[in-house]
């Protein structure tokens, strides 16, 4: 639908502000340009309706060279979003979402229509709203009638330059879910830039990650979260990875993978000895190769130490357990479910592979989690 081949924005002096990027956007999807300050974001948006030219490379919408297009026309079939909304202040609202129609030659029934249509989409009521000026409205509101402009003469792509950046938390919220719901219905190609990766991994199809006017990586919130292409893209998600995605994490990123274990024929007195020195209250029973038998709790132990010759007398299954193909979300879910506030992680032979905590997950609920080595081997 949309096609980057090496383009490159190259201003006067030479500064280089987008370096040869390359990508495709499928009809239909919504793309996130992010990256930090001055990474060329901004240019890249710009250069689709060419309200900045790029400097070489070709630009194309559904096959067709944007230079072939007259520029006026390109910029009226591209709607455009941005964070200052840029209303026209002695302009009502329905006369600010109707510029474009007019521009089009679309006539007054067709256009009243369509704003009043448009405006009830963006959740303002259109016998309230339409008839204000921009100043009687809220930031939050303002910037739904900058969704209701760029959609006004139903235009195929969608760009959108960091929208919600400048709302409170709150009204950012419910703007995201409703243009995740518009995107939806519409199906419109959309192009957004953010800064906020958690708004990153909430709406895009597909993400990519810029720096110093390079396109580091383009992918699926969830490719980006596993695979990181780029040691930048790493550390760029690092902190985002657990706490807003849990059901993007692979648990066995957050387990501890050395866990104190011991054999079914331990005597009671070593698992309890054990036990005390690790400080730990349930010991996780397994055989030669490592494949997990069951666990024993200090209180059984304790409790029935002088009726019992080994560990297996009270030993009980380990369940639940998780495979090692879970996600972190899975574990969250499980921990409550679990009788000893552990989970062990195993493979599809039952070999233990690891060990999720209440502490390991809190911790990798935490932006201060920094290491998972919480438990050390026997
Ligand atoms: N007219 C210009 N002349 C020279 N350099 C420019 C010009 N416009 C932008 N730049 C530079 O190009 C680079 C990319 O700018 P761009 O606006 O695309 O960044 P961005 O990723 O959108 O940043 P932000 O998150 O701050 O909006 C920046 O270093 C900027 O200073
Ligand atoms: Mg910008």
């Amino acid at each position: 639908m949309l096609k980057f081949e090496n383009v490159t924005k190259t201003y006067d002096g030479g500064f280089q502000a987008v370096k040869s990027v390359n990508f495709e956007i499928a009809e239909g999807e919504l793309l996130v340009l992010i990256g930090p300050s001055g990474s060329g974001k901004s240019t890249t948006m710009k250069m689709i309706n060419r309200i900045i030219p790029h400097t070489s490379g070709k630009i194309s919408i559904n096959g067709k060279d944007i230079k072939s297009y007259n520029a006026a026309d390109l910029r009226r079939n591209i709607g455009y979003v941005i964070q200052q909304v840029g209303l026209f202040p002695h302009y009502t609202i329905e006369k600010n979402i109707s510029i474009v129609p007019k521009l089009k030659n679309w006539n007054e029934n067709k256009t009243r229509t369509r704003v009043l249509d448009l405006l009830e989409m963006v959740g303002l009521d259109p016998k309230i709203y339409a008839s204000r000026y921009p100043k009687e409205l809220s930031g939050g509101q303002q910037q739904r009638v900058g969704i209701a402009r760029a959609l006004a003469a139903d235009p195929d792509i969608i760009l959108m330059d960091e929208p919600f950046s400048a709302l409170d938390p709150i009204t950012r919220e419910q703007l995201q879910e409703e243009l995740l719901k518009l995107h939806k219905q519409l199906k419109k190609t959309i192009v957004f830039v953010t800064h906020d990766m958690d708004e990153a991994l909430k709406m895009g199809d597909r993400i990519a990650i810029m720096k110093d006017g390079n396109l580091l990586q383009l992918d699926t919130p969830e490719k980006l979260l596993h695979e990181p292409a780029h040691g930048f893209v790493e550390e760029f998600m690092g902190k985002h990875r657990i706490i807003q995605n849990p059901e993007l994490m692979p648990v066995t990123e957050i387990m501890a993978e050395k866990v104190v274990t011991t054999r079914s024929n331990t005597s009671p007195e070593r698992a309890i000895s054990l036990i005390r020195q690790r400080k730990i209250t349930d010991l996780l029973v397994v055989d030669d190769q490592k494949k997990l038998l069951g666990i024993v709790s200090a209180y059984d132990l304790i409790k029935q130490i002088d009726g019992i010759k080994t560990i297996d007398e009270v030993m009980k299954p380990a369940v639940p357990f998780l495979l090692d193909t879970a996600t972190a979300k899975d574990a969250i879910i499980m921990m409550d479910s679990s009788p000893f506030g552990m989970i062990p992680i195993v493979d599809e032979h039952h070999i233990l592979v690891g060990l999720v905590n209440r502490g390991s997950l809190l911790s990798a609920m935490s932006s201060q989690w920094t290491d998972k080595g919480a438990v050390l081997d026997e």
